[in-house]
């Protein structure tokens, strides 16, 4: 009999209820009489060593059998240092750089005490009024599939019991994303297709990287909300996927049961929790409360617990937990690690996107300019750089724009400064009159504006996602300077600019860019290296576009250019049937702001000769594409290349693109590349009609370029073998 089961065999109902309850700790006095009354499996947010470390002694050495706590925190971006938001870093396409901010966020986490994360969140989030896109990875399944399982690789490392490994938890499973008018908890009706096809494949690629947990999501799934859904967690989760670990509930999702008026009560609420597969309760008691009833009066089997509690074991187990509960703390907290600080600093580099450069205008050059105006709310602020899920960070550790410029340009550029406004919602002007002031006598006027921390996250979602504030007026009073205007958002969020970008030279998409979101920037503005970042997620031109994303069904009237009318060109009295008769509004062009995938360099790339090795491909073999790209700009630069294809005819109706590769590269100005990429036909599966996972035979575009919008193609076909 393994360790586990022997354990398991020894335990009382008591011991097992209490492994699948998770404490807030809130009550330090009531939590250790819980650990040495054996009614706690796991903790949530202590991440003080001295008391974790006191918490694993109770359990271990004053509980009846010392089965060592699960210690669990969002480690979401980083822990002490911190990384760009997750949006941002999906926006480096780089699994490396992923994984290695979230093996740093594990070192110095489990060098606390803590065990478990509650990341990655691979939620598809195609919404961006919606707070939570913040923590995502994006709009493309393919994307967040290949950077999720980078985390999860980065969380665990090597072997789950390794000293600085701790269990990832894929998140918040599922079809959270697609929360109804970007409002967070609200309803998601989702049909199954879909769901299989783009909702789900991202836990299915992190159930297969091994991720050690799942987290059952909030949110009302076609009536059926996920934490009481068996379909999901048992037919979807174990039967089909055969995934081992245990599911945790989100906070206070089981008694939220009886509030989305799925459960009449609580008891009934930790029923159908139970039934459904939720091994762990989080921050709520509903299982303590009512199991012990459910299984007496048989409403709940024994063999349905010992299933739960094994999972929950079992984890302990491979954590390494039961032979070495306690944390020695090796990093001297108060002093950041240098090396963790320069990957914040190159993550962070290679996160931002660059969405305007007229005339020229970055890179900056001290030799070309000799004052420059810093202005905004967010140039000075090493708190809200950091953006949401931000606990166990120092503010006061970030390095700021505005000192990041000044040390990198000593005294060779003049550098003013004037916040404009108080804070990114300010609506006071009273400060426009010293911005003003110093932009008229620089050279240029670089604004560092955006959105504080506090309004992208968990439950802060906008119902307009523009500036928020008077930036835009803060724009508007700078611009009438006539000073050139340089641009620099800090967001959690895409936000509409399309007021804003005549307005300005050049503009720098950020994110939350982190600790070392000064220096970064600093390196970009002034052209130590070429922006290199691209949007993981569509840019629209007004909220009334949302959702809008690349990927979309091409409908039986698409819009084009050659059709669409704007509303200032309709005619009075226009025949009722003259205007396009597609899919578009009459008052926002059909197009993006930005596509998924854009991002601008200081350098030119030239995409050309994409072949593929052969016209006719087998079910169950390789295609190669090819393509030769150029850099014929005149600086050395990165560029992420992407593959897209198109199933131009389906059983069930298939998107206009679908990114299937990518590939981060690096080009010397005046160079040439050939780049490859290999796709099997399984690649190209997606579930039918009849909701079977099936590659169907038929014609492929694929498209190989710099962004979603890339017109180089050539075309293959899937056909099935002849015997
Ligand atoms: C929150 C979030 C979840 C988080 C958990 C613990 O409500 O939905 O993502 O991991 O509670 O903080």
């Amino acid at each position: 009999m393994s360790f586990v089961s022997s354990l398991l065999a020894q335990m009382t109902l008591k011991e097992k209820i209490g492994q699948m309850s998770q404490f807030n700790n809130d009550d330090d006095e009531k939590l250790e009489n819980s650990v040495k009354n054996d009614d706690v499996g796991s903790v949530i947010n202590e991440v003080n060593i001295d008391v974790i470390n006191e918490l694993q002694r109770l359990a271990t050495q004053e509980s009846r059998l010392g089965i060592p706590l699960l210690i669990g925190r969002d480690v979401i971006h980083g822990f002490n240092t911190i990384f760009p938001i997750p949006l941002g870093q999906a926006a480096t396409w780089s699994p490396e750089l992923v994984e290695t901010c979230a093996n740093i966020a594990a070192i110095e986490s489990s060098n606390s005490g803590i065990n478990w994360t509650f990341a990655p969140m691979i939620d598809i989030s195609r919404d961006p009024r919606w707070g939570r896109i913040a923590e995502s990875l994006g709009e493309d399944p393919y994307l967040c599939s290949v950077l999720g399982s980078a985390m999860v690789n980065g969380f665990q490392g090597e072997n789950l019991s390794d000293k600085n490994s701790i269990a990832a938890c894929a998140k918040h499973f599922a079809g959270y994303g697609a929360s109804e008018s970007g409002r967070d908890y609200n309803t998601t009706n989702i049909p199954e297709n879909e769901f299989r096809n783009v909702y789900l494949p991202p836990f299915k690629a992190l159930a297969d990287a091994g991720v050690s947990t799942f987290m059952a999501s909030f949110s009302d799934l076609n009536g059926v909300p996920v934490t009481g859904n068996s379909w999901l967690l048992n037919d979807v989760l174990r039967e089909e996927w055969k995934y081992p670990g245990p599911v945790v509930s989100d906070w206070g999702s089981i008694p939220q049961l009886v509030t989305h008026g799925f459960c009449v009560d609580e008891e009934s609420a930790a029923f159908e929790a139970c039934q459904a597969g939720v091994d762990i309760e989080m921050a709520s008691d509903t299982y303590a409360k009512n199991l012990p009833l459910l299984i007496k009066n048989n409403k709940v089997s024994l063999e349905q617990i010992d299933t739960m509690v094994n999972r929950i074991l079992l984890l302990k187990f491979d954590l390494g937990l039961f032979d070495t509960p306690f944390t020695e703390s090796t990093l001297l907290e108060e002093k950041l690690n240098s090396n963790h600080l320069n990957v914040a600093k190159q993550v962070a580099t290679k996160s931002c996107v660059l969405l305007k450069n007229s005339k020229q205008t970055l890179p900056l050059s001290k030799a070309k300019i000799s004052s420059l105006a810093v202005i905004g709310p967010l140039a000075d602020d090493g708190y809200e750089q950091l953006g949401t899920w931000v606990f166990d960070a120092k503010p006061s550790q970030s390095i700021t724009c505005l000192n990041a410029i000044k040390k990198h340009v000593g005294d060779s550029v003049d550098v003013s400064f004037s916040k404009g406004l108080e804070t990114s919602r300010s609506i006071n002007q009273e400060g426009f009159n010293d911005a003003r002031q110093i932009a008229l006598s620089a050279d240029v006027a670089l604004m560092i504006l955006g959105e504080e921390a506090i309004l992208s996250g968990e439950a802060h979602c906008r119902s307009n996602i523009d500036l928020p504030g008077c930036q835009e007026q803060l724009i508007n009073a700078i611009y009438e300077t006539g000073t050139p205007i340089v641009l620099v958002i800090m967001a959690g969020r895409p936000i509409t600019l399309e007021k804003v970008l005549p307005k300005v030279d050049a503009v720098l998409f950020a994110w939350h860019p982190g600790t070392m979101g000064g220096p970064a920037i600093t390196e970009l503005l002034f052209g130590e290296t070429c922006p290199s970042g691209k949007l993981p997620v569509t840019f629209p031109r007004n909220v009334g576009q949302i959702p809008l994303y690349y990927s979309q069904k091409n409908t039986g009237r698409p819009a084009s250019d050659a059709t669409f009318v704007d509303i200032n060109d309709i005619k009075v009295r226009a025949p009722q049937t003259s205007l396009g008769m597609t899919c578009a509004h009459l008052d926002t062009h059909f197009s993006p702001l930005f596509p998924f995938g854009f991002g601008l360099s200081y350098t030119q790339f030239e995409y050309k000769n994409i072949k593929v090795n052969k016209h006719l491909v087998n079910i169950g073999e390789n295609v190669e594409i090819t393509v030769t790209i150029s850099n014929v700009g005149n600086f050395d630069s990165e560029e992420v290349v992407q593959l897209y294809i198109r199933d131009l005819v389906g059983s069930v109706t298939r998107p206009v693109k679908e990114l299937k590769g990518f590939q981060r590269v690096y080009l010397p100005a005046g160079q040439s590349e050939k780049i490859v990429f290999t796709v099997h036909t399984d690649e190209l599966a997606f579930y039918n009609r009849q909701m079977k996972l099936k590659t169907e035979a038929g014609l492929f575009n694929v498209w190989i370029g710099s962004n979603s919008d890339t017109e180089l193609k050539t075309e293959f076909e899937v056909v099935i073998q002849q015997d």
